[in-house]
Formats: C-alpha cells, structure tokens, sequence
C-alpha cells in the first residue's frame, strides 16, 4: 500500500530537535483529493444544533500528509469567522509551541472535535461531539498521522476512549488503534488554559519538547483485531444406532 511508503522510511531529527518529515510525493493523491472532497462534502453539515449559530464549518487545515496532527475542541470566535482552526491567542501559543521543535503549521495538521462553534464558547455537548466525531474519524483516516496531539480534555477523552482528565494524563504517550491504524496518542494541556496560568504553560512546553522523539519512533503496527468467535450452535444429539 502506497501510504505504508511513507511510514516505512524513516524521520530524520537534526540537531536542535528539528524533525524533518519524508518528502510528500509517496503518499496517494487519491487521499489529499479525497480529503478535500470530504471538506466539501461536510462543508454544510447539518448534523447537530450548532449548524445555526456557526458562520461557517472549520473542518481543519495544514499538511493534508502530517506525521503529526493536533486535535483541539472547537472553534472560537475567530476560528469560525475565519473558518481556520487556532487563529486567535491560543492558535498564536500553538505557533510558537511548534517554532520551538522547529515546525510550523504548515508541516501539522490542525483539527478539532467539533466543527462548528458552540455559542459563547461553552464546553462541547455529549450530543454534539457523537455528532460530529465521524468526522474527525474520517480525518484520521485520510490524513494517517503517527502521532496525534490531544489538546485538551475533550479530545483526550474522546480519542483515548478513556475518561482521564488531562491533569491526570498530560505528556503520557499511548500508543492506540483509531479504525485499522496504529497511531501514537499524546495528551497536552489546552494551549487556551496555559495562556493564563503560567504552571500549565511550563507543563505544557516540556510536554511539547518530547514531540520530535515521539515522531522518531518506529511506528508500531496496528493490533490484530479480535478473532471472532465462532458461533458453536449446540448439536442434536447423535441419533443412537439401532442395534438390529
Ligand atoms: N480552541 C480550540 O480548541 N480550537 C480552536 O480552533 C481554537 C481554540
């Protein structure tokens, strides 16, 4: 399979931390078409109630082929004019987060687990990340990251399948299947909640700094899934031979 060349061959981290992802050309078109077809496929979702708040759907942007993707919660309000997710002061922490690896967000890819923003920026509703956590799936599947950055407790929980706060779990890599992918699952703090409480911002620099060790590890591959269990009916009892 053409998306295992790019796997396959391995990251190289220069001095100073700077990781350098291998070239583009290996991973299929077909994907990068199929995302962008997606993107335009859900640009009017309708699925959940914040489709008549939102200006616009932020479905995600960056490197449609990165080795790493950082999953947020939702658009704020500048996301949702601009239809780009992390714009506003905790997208700007994001940047300079990622200058301190040496990456910038074109060599990420940036999503969230909702799409569309929630009035007043409240918290996400159960209700609406079921909504809209197809979507996010579907991402990861096309866009097959190695590692995926949680930002935050929602995304944490939502892609761990675990209901650990991010206090608890904050820069405890956990390498975990999401569809038939093996991905390398790495919880952070909230770029928004470091903003203002300069303990979390050292946490989550540190956290951050392990970043291109992550991305250098060998990939590791995807569990098998279960054996199914084979349905064993109860049988007939043998039908006694007549003796005569
Ligand atoms: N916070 C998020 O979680 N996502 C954004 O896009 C912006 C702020």
């Amino acid at each position: 399979m053409a998306g295992q060349d790019r796997r396959d061959r391995p990251l190289t981290i220069r001095p100073g931390g700077v990781v350098h992802s291998p070239a583009v050309s290996a991973v299929p078109v077909e994907h990068l078409d199929e995302l962008q077809a997606y993107a335009e496929a859900v640009a009017g979702c309708t699925r959940c109630r914040l489709a008549q708040g939102r200006t616009q759907v932020v479905f995600g942007s960056g490197n449609p082929h990165a080795d790493l993707m950082f999953v947020g919660e939702a658009p704020g309000f500048h996301e949702d004019k601009q239809g780009v997710p992390f714009v506003g002061q905790a997208g700007k922490l994001l940047e300079k987060l990622l200058a301190g690896i040496g990456l910038s967000r074109q060599d990420v890819y940036i999503a969230n687990v909702l799409m569309c923003r929630p009035p007043g920026n409240r918290d996400p509703q159960p209700d609406e990340i079921e909504a809209c956590e197809r979507h996010l799936f579907r991402k990861l599947e096309l866009i097959e990251p190695v590692v995926v950055a949680t930002l935050g407790n929602f995304a944490t929980k939502l892609l761990s399948g675990r209901p650990l706060g991010i206090t608890r779990v904050h820069g405890q890599e956990q390498q975990t299947t999401i569809g038939s992918r093996s991905v390398l699952l790495y919880p952070l703090y909230h770029p928004a909640a470091a903003l203002y409480t300069p303990a979390m911002l050292t946490v989550l620099e540190s956290d951050f700094a392990r970043l291109p060790e992550l991305l250098g590890r060998t990939p590791e591959p995807a569990a098998a899934p279960e054996p199914e269990l084979a349905l064993v009916l109860p049988q007939p009892p043998a039908e006694q031979l007549g003796l005569f």
